[in-house]
Formats: C-alpha cells, sequence, structure tokens
C-alpha cells in the first residue's frame, strides 16, 4: 500500500488506516516533498483548489519513479500498488491514475477532486478506484466528485463512490466503507 497525506500532514498520518484495511500489507508511505508555509503536500497550488499545473505534472512523473525505485529497492511487486490518499494525497494519487496507465493497480482516494482537466486519460481497465466524498464538502463539490467518477469510468477503471452527509474530513464511516470496498476487490 502507498500512502499519502493530506496537506500539513506527514508519513505517519494514515499508517493506521492501512492497519485496519488490511493489516498485512506492506506498506510504503512517503512524505510530500514541496512546503507550503511549512505544511508539507505532493505538489504546488497557487490558491486553495487551483492547482500548479506544471508542478503537479513534474511531481506526479517524480512520484512515479520513485515507486519504480522503492520497488527494485525494497523487493515489492511494482504492478500491485494500491494508494491510499486523502485529500492533496488523494489528488497526487489520482494524478497518477491520470497520466500513467500502470503507476496504481487501485486506489483509495479520500476526498480527491478532479487534478487535470481536458486531457486524455490512459487506459485504466481493470483498475480499482474508492472514491469518498462529502455531500457538504467546501473543497470539492459533489459535481466534481461525481465529474472524477466518470472521467475514471470512461477510461475503464470500476470506480465505488462513496457518500457521508459530511465535509472534507474522514469520517469512520468512510474508513469502514473503503475497508469494506477493499475486501471484496483484493
Ligand atoms: C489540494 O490542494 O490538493 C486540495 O485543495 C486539497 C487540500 O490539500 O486542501
Amino acid at each position: 500500500m502507498l500512502l499519502l497525506h493530506g496537506t500539513g500532514g506527514t508519513e505517519h498520518d494514515l499508517i493506521p488506516l492501512a492497519s485496519r484495511i488490511d493489516p498485512e500489507a506492506n506498506v510504503l508511505s512517503v512524505r510530500g516533498n514541496v512546503l507550503e508555509n511549512g505544511m508539507p503536500r505532493f505538489f504546488r497550488r497557487l490558491s486553495e483548489g487551483v492547482f500548479d499545473e506544471a508542478d503537479l505534472i513534474f511531481r506526479t512523473q517524480e512520484l512515479n519513479e520513485f515507486l519504480d525505485e522503492a520497488a527494485e529497492k525494497y523487493s515489492f511487486d511494482r504492478q500491485n500498488i494500491v494508494a491510499i490518499g486523502y485529500s492533496n494525497g488523494a489528488n497526487i494519487a489520482g494524478s497518477l491514475l491520470f497520466h500513467y496507465s500502470d503507476a496504481l493497480a487501485g486506489a483509495i482516494l479520500h476526498h480527491p477532486m478532479v487534478p487535470r482537466r481536458g486531457v486524455k486519460l490512459p487506459d485504466l481497465t481493470g483498475k480499482n478506484v474508492f472514491i469518498g466524498a462529502g455531500t457538504n464538502d467546501p473543497i470539492c463539490s459533489p459535481e466534481e466528485s461525481e465529474e472524477l467518477k466518470s472521467l475514471l469510468e470512461n477510461a475503464g477503471a470500476n470506480v465505488e463512490l462513496f457518500w457521508d452527509n459530511m465535509g472534507h474530513q474522514l469520517t469512520m464511516r468512510e474508513v469502514e466503507a473503503a475497508s469494506a470496498w477493499y475486501t471484496s476487490n483484493y
């Protein structure tokens, strides 16, 4: 499992989620290497919800290459990485899916946005994606969550979209839904 934290987080944040979802899985947890006022992130943004697209593309490639290197260094199966990301971490995981057909085997995206628009996605046939969204999320509107689902589905991915009646926070209900989804897909 590849763990990708939210803005201001660290590589420690999502460890409890990984143990809950799959206690047997090997875990690679990464800290975002971009700092915004001291807060780690995975790519730069111009303002809240407005991404620095050039940096997003650069950091996505950098993370993809890091996964190649880490798979060799730690001897894990490069083709069998399931990402778990929250917020900014979900956005870079989404960006890996948007740019590379073989970066991830699947992903659990907690409160992701559409990382880029107007690009042709690679073939994502066989990829399983769980999206956890909040009906009152001020950072990601319900329309944007639906848009992300259809963009991924149009590229061939199997997508489950889970709604909780909350905002941008990660709820226990959402974690339980992601866990049930993981158990039935892996
Ligand atoms: C982002 O910048 O990735 C999103 O606005 C989510 C966040 O980190 O607040």
